[in-house]
């Protein structure tokens, strides 16, 4: 196998960037650096308006907000999700209702979702896990079907395109999140995209104590937080974000890299991008087929191989103990998806001998394991 695509020098983009923000500071204005990231990001993206706040989860919840989403709503969420996903609706006073996911594909079981439709439902959250996006035209269809809003957690899916559509763009909202490890990280942040200047609008008063208010509204007329993103970080990101094109590369390097060394281990199989979708690999996906695959996830993270259920006991959302109260049956599918994928954890600075000694580890440990 040949060596990984390099990130092309990382520090000197990452010092021409933010060498003159940290020299400009302090600056109560917080300068031109967060605007100048919007502008890059909505090209990049191909998005009309870009809104940057501290984090994926401060996106979620200006998202949601901007969508009217209130006390009472309904908010049709896969269980195959996370929290950080789940609660800025619960905060809110959003109801989530947990949809089941097609095992195949990852995507929305969306006969599971129109069952659970109801005169509340306000909106449908794909979440698109690993970095795996679902039919766009599924999602589309669904939701102009039910008239429902689409908000997308599109958190770990930059650089992921499916049929021509980028995640994070189908929907009315897209949030993405920067937190370290992401694709195109700053440390901390997120940011929202949408066609919507009303709720761009919305975004930018709801992230600095509605200041600057939507058209026709008076400053501060509201009460918000303060969700900004800090001008260094918008800094970093800009770095990062010029180098967008080479960090998936090397993530799709790396993941491929990991996949191919297992290839042909019994008990594992990968799970391949749908057709039509062009997969950031955020995180190599392998299906277990072996017995009690949560329990040999968990022996990997013991072992040195992060991954998404062994390190991080991903469990499907529904069953989380502030949710088990909510009617109807549990989410199988995503349960089934979760005890038996291993995300294996990636990042652009995993060399080639760390994914090697990973897949060994991983090959090792799955030929001795009995359960
Ligand atoms: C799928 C998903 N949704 C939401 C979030 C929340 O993003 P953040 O940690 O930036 O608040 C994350 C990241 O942690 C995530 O992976």
């Amino acid at each position: 196998m040949t060596g990984l695509p390099t990130v092309p020098d990382r520090a000197r983009l990452i010092a021409t960037h933010l060498g003159p923000v940290l020299e400009q500071m302090p600056d109560p204005s917080g300068g031109g650096t967060v605007t100048e990231l919007e502008r890059e990001l909505a090209s990049a993206l191909g998005a009309e308006h870009v809104v940057a706040v501290s984090s994926g989860t401060a996106a979620l919840h200006a998202g949601l907000s901007a969508l009217g989403v209130g006390p009472g709503d309904e908010v049709l969420v896969p269980a195959l999700s996370v929290v950080m996903t789940v609660a800025p609706l619960a905060a809110l006073g959003a109801r989530p209702v947990f949809v089941d996911s097609d095992v195949a594909d990852l995507d929305l079981d969306y006969d599971d979702a129109a069952r659970k439709v109801t005169p509340r439902t306000r909106a449908v959250l794909p979440v698109h896990l690993w970095g795996r996006m679902g039919d766009p035209a599924a999602l589309t269809a669904f939701a102009s079907a039910h008239g429902l809003a689409v908000i997308e957690d599109a958190a770990q899916a930059i650089g992921t395109v499916r049929d021509h559509r980028r995640a994070g763009t189908v929907g009315t909202v897209g949030c993405f999140s920067m937190k370290d490890g992401k694709v195109v990280w700053s440390g901390e942040g997120g940011f929202l995209v949408t066609r919507d200047p009303g709720i761009s609008e919305h975004a930018r008063a709801s992230r600095s104590h509605w200041q600057p208010p939507p058209k026709g509204q008076a400053p501060q007329s509201r009460l918000a937080t303060n969700t900004r993103l800090a001008a260094p970080l918008a800094a970093i990101a800009r770095a990062n974000l010029h180098l967008l094109d080479a960090l998936v590369e090397r993530r799709r390097a790396q993941t491929q890299r990991l996949l191919h060394a297992l290839e042909g281990t019994p008990g594992l199989r990968p799970l391949v991008p749908s057709p039509g979708e062009e997969w950031n690999a955020y995180a190599p996906l392998l299906r277990l087929d072996l017995p009690r695959p949560r329990a040999f996830a968990e022996h990997l993270a013991e072992r040195g191989v992060p991954n998404s259920t062994g390190s991080f006991r991903l469990v499907p959302c529904d069953t989380r103990p502030m949710f088990t109260d909510q009617p109807g049956a549990p989410c199988r599918g995503a349960a089934e998806i979760l005890d038996h994928t291993l995300a294996v954890i990636v990042t652009e600075s995993d060399t080639e001998p760390v994914l090697d000694h990973r897949a060994d580890v991983i090959a090792r440990e799955a030929a001795a394991w009995t359960g």
